[in-house]
Formats: C-alpha cells, structure tokens, sequence
C-alpha cells in the first residue's frame, strides 16, 4: 500500500503537509539521515535543500527501490536500523517508526550518539494520553504498538536538549495526536566574557559563577601558567606568549611584565584563533558548564562562538554597558595631545606672567619659593608667596612677613617652623637658641597688585628686610618674551 504521497501518486500520508510540521532545521550543506525513509519523499527534499550527503534507509526492498528510482542522487539503504551507518550527522529524520522499533529507547540513544555537536534529531511521534512514565499499548487499525505517555517520553530524553515543537499531520485513523519533537546532544555552556581590559569581566565572573558548578577560566591566569611552566601550550601558541614582555626591577630583582590583551591580538593575526579556543578547552573538565574571562578584540568575538560552538558547546557572550572601562593607551595618547592643545588655547583666562625680582641681603638667609618666575596664575587667583627666612640673630619680638604694593600694606607673622630649613642652614649642629624659632611663612596678596608690582620682605624686630619684587608682564611684553624664547629655541650655536 502507498504509503507517502507524491503528485499523481497520493498515499495513505499527507507526506507535504508532514513535511510542514516536521519544521526542518536548514538543510544546506548538511548531512542527513532519514530512518525508515519509505519512498524517499524526505530525502528528496534534504538533496532539494542543498544536503552535500542524504541518506535514505528502510527495511524494506521495494520502498527503497522505488526511492532510488525516485533520487538516483540519493544513497538508499535496504537494511534495518539495527544497523546504521557511520555519523555524524546534521540531521537525522524518524518519523512515524520509532513505535515499530523493538527497543524504542535504545533506538532514541543509537541515533542521537550519531549527531554531530550542532545535530539535530527530528522525530515525529504520537504522544499517549495519561500520566505516569509508560508504554502504552494503543491499537490502531493498522497494528497495535507501544506509545509513550509525555511523562515517558520525558524520561527517556532526559540526557538531551529537546523541545516539543508542534502537532503533526493528523492521519486517517489515527488514534493519537502525533508531535514533532527537535532533539539535541545536551552541550556545556561556554559563558563568554570577552570585554576589553577594565570592563569588569573578573568582576561580573566571580559574581555570577562562584558556588556554581559553572568552571571559571582565566585566559590572563593560563597565559602566565605557560610563561611560568605550570601548563603546557602548544608550541605555536607558546612561543607568542613568550615573545614580548617589559623589564622592570624591583629591588635586586629584574620582573617582567606582560600585555596579556596584546598577547592575544597577536595569536590572532598570526591566524591561530583556533589553536587559543582548543587550549582554553584543554583547560576545562569535560561536558561542565564554564565561564571564560579572557580580552578578545571585538571584531574576533563573533569568530570565537562559532568556534566554540563547532566544539560542541552552548556558547553564551555575556555583554554589559563599560563606558568605564579602561582607555586604550591610542586613544588616551590622542585625548591628552587634544587636551594640551586646548589648554594651550586657553591661555587667555590665565593671569600675567609673573616675573620675580630678589634682592640682595645681608644678614639673612631666605628662599622664596612661591611664586616661581614665569609662572602664570588663573584669572583672579590670589598670588601665593611662601618661602623662608633665617636672620642672623634671633628677634626678641619674632617676625613678620609684609607684601607693599602702592599705599596697601599687609604682614602676617613668620609662623611655620621649619626643621628642614634649619638643617639646610645649619647642618646637623642647629644651634639651641634656633630650634624652636618659625621660619616658614605664607602670605595671600590680590592678583591685581601683579600689575604695579609689589615688594616682598621681612621684618625682622625693628629692621625691614626687602626680599624681592614682584610684578606681572603686560601682554605686550609677554609676547616679546615667548617670541624671544623661541628664536633662542631655533638658534644652535655654530662650532
Ligand atoms: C509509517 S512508515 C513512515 C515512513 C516515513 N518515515 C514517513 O514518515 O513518511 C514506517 C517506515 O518504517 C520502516 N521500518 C519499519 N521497521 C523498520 C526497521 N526495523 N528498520 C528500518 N525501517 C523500518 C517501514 O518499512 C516504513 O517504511
């Protein structure tokens, strides 16, 4: 009796509208295997979809016969599935068989070990009403065979991935509600945290994965395992790792230090992404769910999941918001040059250049420290003048620090001691009568006094010792300056 239905031959199924519910993955270059392949209608449409290999097998002759004659492309087996040939396959077809097999489970098994890692086991099968995990023995008009309840079928793919998909085609006589059931090789999870340097990868690993079964690796950790010697690497590999590194010293000792990120960039241009993918696999337990923390460059990422994916894991890339992230040394280099020139440009709100005139003293040692010739202050910023004096003989009344600009006049004591400053003057002999006496002075004056200029000094009981003048360069005699700079900048001497 004819079973499938091709145009002008219909048959007791509606084979078109299977198909429909079989919900095929895509077919195109893929290897495909259809049990109990009857007329070969399924295989007909894997060669029409661009499978490189389709193989049809059924026990029996005549429907086999007929599907060779109908896809000569096509290789027909005439045998039973107790025998099956060599996998691994893409996609492997059991539709409305499994309830003739002997052991339904055992068949279940023997296919699914024949999918490739990505393989796809579609069955269409009819579901028995009822709870409990059972066989149930369904007489239909045909035959009577075993079905199983879902609680059954559950059971028996519980070592795979799989999803009810949707009803199929519905049969004269059929007693059960058939179903396409898409069943996959359980794979390990690969969690991918390829973010660049600084995006909190260890961070977001740690978080997610510590206490979990979940196997966290380090890419940064295993390259300094083989720098080390503590693992093995495959030469190719080795040798990149080895390559580039910074001496520094840290006490007597000379370290190394090593860009792990650039590390990878250049197993990657070196063409050996996939020689890094099967060392970090070398380096998990086998079928265990795993988080990976290791730089890829962004354009690589998409190339490292299908990589991972070929090698028969669930990859899964983790991406979060890293507007925080570390800079990339270019870019940093680039925004500090921009911000230089901008300072640069700037300059029209910083104050006049300020020129430091000191005077010649007898009978005192002092320093002005601030403010320092040429410096320039920001708009309105007050001019700090700080520094120290040490008079030959120690005042009774102790001292001021004044600043004279015009008719204003302001003092503050000397009121800092310095120990440093005394040891400066003094050497390691500070005389007694020195130790506790204040040295260090500091004194705010208002910018605007930089015009006129004003005088620095001390006194010192009764006596008034000028320290220095100071004043601020007009514009115009800033300009002479920087230009005057400049041309000595240019100028070499001649020999
Ligand atoms: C109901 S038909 C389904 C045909 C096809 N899969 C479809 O859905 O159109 C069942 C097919 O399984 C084949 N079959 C039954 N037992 C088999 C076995 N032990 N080995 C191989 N094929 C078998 C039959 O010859 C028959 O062609």
């Amino acid at each position: 009796m004819q079973y499938q239905s091709f145009p002008g031959q219909s048959g007791s199924s509606l084979s078109v509208d299977k198909l429909a519910g079989l919900r095929l993955p895509d077919l195109a270059h893929k290897r495909f295997l259809d049990v109990g392949c009857n007329e070969g209608f399924f295989c007909g449409f894997a060669h029409f979809s661009g499978a490189t290999e389709v193989i049809g097998l059924d026990k029996s002759s005549a429907a086999i016969r007929k599907a060779q004659k109908r896809f000569p492309v096509c290789t027909f087996l005439n045998q039973s599935w107790d025998q099956l040939p060599d996998g691994p396959f893409d996609v492997i077809l059991l539709a409305s068989a499994l309830h003739y097999a002997a052991d339904q489970e055992a068949l279940i098994h023997r296919l699914a070990s024949l999918l490739s890692p990505n393989g796809v086991l579609v069955l269409e099968v009819g579901i028995a009403p009822g709870s409990g995990k059972r066989w149930v023995d369904v007489t239909r008009s045909i035959d009577q065979c075993l079905f199983p309840t879902r609680a059954m079928l559950t059971k028996v793919l519980k070592p795979y991935a799989w999803k009810i998909i949707g009803h199929s085609v519905k049969q004269k006589g059929d007693p059960l509600q058939r179903y396409v059931v898409h069943i996959q090789p359980l794979k390990p999870f690969i969690y991918l945290l390829l973010e660049d340097s600084g995006s909190g990868k260890s961070t977001i690993s740690a978080r997610l994965f510590k206490d979990t079964k979940t196997v966290e690796l380090s890419g940064d950790v295993l390259f300094k395992q083989v720098i080390y010697n503590k693992t093995e690497a495959p030469v190719a590999l080795k040798q990149l790792i080895e390559a580039r590194f910074t001496e520094y010293q840290v006490g007597d000792e000379t370290k190394r230090s090593y860009n792990w990120g650039d590390i990878t960039k250049r197993i990657i241009a070196a063409g050996l992404l996939a020689e890094l993918v099967d060392f970090w696999i070398a380096h998990l337990p086998e079928n265990t769910d795993a988080a990976l923390d290791s730089y890829v460059p962004a354009e690589h990422r998409d190339e490292v999941v299908r990589l991972f994916s070929e090698r028969g894991f669930m990859p899964v890339m983790l991406n979060w918001d890293q507007s925080n992230s570390v800079s990339s040394r270019k870019q940093d280099l680039q925004q500090i040059e921009a911000y230089e020139h901008w300072l640069k440009a700037s300059k029209t709100k910083l104050g006049p250049e300020v020129r430091v005139k000191r005077q010649q003293v007898a009978g005192v040692r002092f320093s002005l420290d601030r403010p320092t010739q040429a410096s320039r202050l920001l708009t309105n910023e007050p001019v700090a003048i700080a520094g120290w004096v040490v008079p030959e003989k120690i005042p009774q009344s102790g001292m001021v620090v004044f600043a004279r600009h015009h008719d204003s006049y302001i003092e503050v004591p000397v009121k800092r001691k310095r120990n440093d400053v005394l040891k400066k003057v003094f050497g390691d002999e500070v005389p007694a009568e020195y130790k506790s006496v204040p040295v260090g002075f500091q004194l705010d004056v208002d910018q605007a006094w930089l015009k006129a200029g004003f005088t620095v000094g001390v006194k010192v009981g009764e006596d008034e010792v000028q320290l220095a003048e100071i004043r601020g360069l007009s514009e115009g005699e800033a300009t002479i300056r920087a230009a005057y700079r400049k041309v000595r900048g240019l100028l070499k001497p001649v020999r």
